[in-house]
Formats: structure tokens, C-alpha cells, sequence
């Protein structure tokens, strides 16, 4: 039997190997996504089409087949992490009228580039413990304003994520400031129309209910377009395009 010693120095050198190798496959992923973006190529591919990660080297017949996998996931998870990184060193914050899509294409920024995701509506309500919509109607839209505000500086110095923001968060100057020191602001865009289609069986955005009409839209959302315009550094229009389109496009644009 061999000694102790010796065994734990070989574990060791096995680490150092391993963590040569990872440091080593995460430039060649930083390289790759580098590569993709320059010369156009998609960098987030299909949602359900799984990517392998180290697993695609094969693990059948390999001795420690599950623990293989779990690594493997892991190592696909900080993948997706470098790739972010890569494309954005801060957050990417997601501005536009209610139902231009800001909280599909966060989710799918989330599920395929392992970024951290916050909704400002969220956290409204998780802070004040109750609907959007009896916020709107008990405490009025100044104070939930008021508490969007807070909820945005709040997040200055947040890195790596994508935040979904409420449709008036360009509103007012200070939340726009706060998002731009650590985020590159996305405005998605779509028609009225488009914007009808998405939000019309929905009851939770108090400023739609009983405005449920093309014409109501289209003017709220004229004296609000400069606002979104001003606050953008890249702008993409959402109409006819499925959500990985979109995040195609906005990661292009970065
Ligand atoms: C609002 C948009 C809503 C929500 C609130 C007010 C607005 O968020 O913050 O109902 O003034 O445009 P979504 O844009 O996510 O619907």
C-alpha cells in the first residue's frame, strides 16, 4: 500500500492540472464568443437545443459516469458565466412600454448565459407585500414610484445581471442615472398593436385597466418616447421576432 503522503501529493497535482485546464477552456470560451460576435455569428443558439458542454467528450463507460456529469453541468454553468462576461461586464437593463418584452428576454438571458435576473416589479412587490395593482390603488402611483426609485438605486452596484424594469422607470432622470452607471441600457420596441396582443388578458398593469385599446397605447406611449429614446444605448424592435431573435440581436448590438 502506498503512503499516505504520497497519495494526497498526487490528488494535488491532479487539482493544479484541473484548475490549469478550466482556467485554460474559459479563455478559449472568452476567445470563441469574441470570435462569434466579430464576425456575426449567433452566440446564444437555440433554447432547447441543450448544449453538451464537456459532457459531449462522452461519459458512457467511464468509471465515475454521474459524478462526471454533475462536474460537467457545473463547468457549462460557469461557461455561460464567462460568455455574459464577455458580451457585458455589467448588467444589461431592460427598458420599454408594458408587454414590449422585457420579461421573456430576460428569462432567456437568464436560462442560456446563467446571468443573475431582476424584475423592479418584483421586488416592489416583494418589498411592499402586495400587488402592483393595490399598491396603485391604496397607496397611489407617486408612492410606488417612489419605491421604484429606491429599488433601482439600489441595485448600482450589481454586476452580471439582467434587470427587467417597469415600463416607467425612464420617467424620472434619477433612475435612469442610477441604471447607467453599471448597465448598458436595452429599449425593446414594438407597435401598438404588438403591445394590444401581449398585455390584454392581463389585469396586473393598473395604468391598462380600463384602457385596454390601440389608441390609449399608442398615446401613452407617445409622451413617453422620448424618455425610452434618450435613456437607450441600443434600441431593438421586437415586432415579429421570436425571443432568441431578439436576444441575438440585442447581444449583437452591445
Ligand atoms: C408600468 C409598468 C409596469 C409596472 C407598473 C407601471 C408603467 O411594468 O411597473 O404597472 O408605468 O409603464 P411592466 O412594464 O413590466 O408591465
Amino acid at each position: 500500500m502506498r503512503e499516505l503522503e504520497d497519495i494526497r501529493q498526487d490528488i494535488a497535482r491532479c487539482d493544479a492540472e484541473l484548475i490549469r485546464l478550466l482556467e485554460k477552456r474559459m479563455d478559449y470560451i472568452q476567445e470563441l464568443t469574441a470570435c462569434k460576435k466579430a464576425s456575426g455569428r449567433p452566440l446564444l443558439g437555440q433554447k432547447n437545443r441543450h448544449r453538451k458542454g464537456p459532457s459531449a467528450a462522452g461519459l458512457s463507460g467511464r468509471r465515475y459516469k454521474e459524478e462526471c456529469r454533475r462536474i460537467a453541468d457545473s463547468i457549462l454553468w460557469a461557461e455561460k458565466k464567462v460568455q455574459a462576461r464577455t458580451l457585458c461586464p455589467g448588467n444589461i437593463a431592460l427598458i420599454g412600454f408594458m408587454g414590449a418584452g422585457k420579461s421573456s428576454v430576460s428569462h432567456f438571458l437568464r436560462d442560456m448565459l446563467a446571468m443573475e435576473e431582476i424584475e423592479t416589479d418584483e421586488l416592489i412587490v416583494a418589498a411592499e407585500g402586495m400587488p402592483i395593482a393595490d399598491i396603485f390603488a391604496e397607496r397611489g402611483e407617486a408612492y410606488f414610484r417612489r419605491i421604484e426609485s429606491q429599488i433601482i438605486s439600489s441595485l448600482r452596484d450589481k454586476k452580471g445581471a439582467v434587470i427587467s424594469c417597469g415600463g416607467g422607470v425612464v420617467m424620472r432622470e434619477e433612475n435612469v442615472r442610477s441604471l447607467k452607471a453599471s448597465s448598458r441600457i436595452v429599449l425593446l420596441t414594438a407597435s401598438p398593436e404588438t403591445i394590444l396582443s401581449r398585455v390584454k388578458d392581463s389585469t396586473k398593469r393598473p395604468i391598462l385597466n380600463g384602457n385596454m385599446n390601440v389608441d390609449y397605447i399608442t398615446d401613452l406611449m407617445e409622451k413617453r418616447r422620448s424618455s425610452y429614446q434618450a435613456a437607450a444605448d441600443i434600441k431593438v424592435a421586437t415586432d415579429g421576432k421570436s425571443v432568441a431573435q431578439i436576444c441575438e440581436e440585442l447581444l449583437a448590438k452591445l
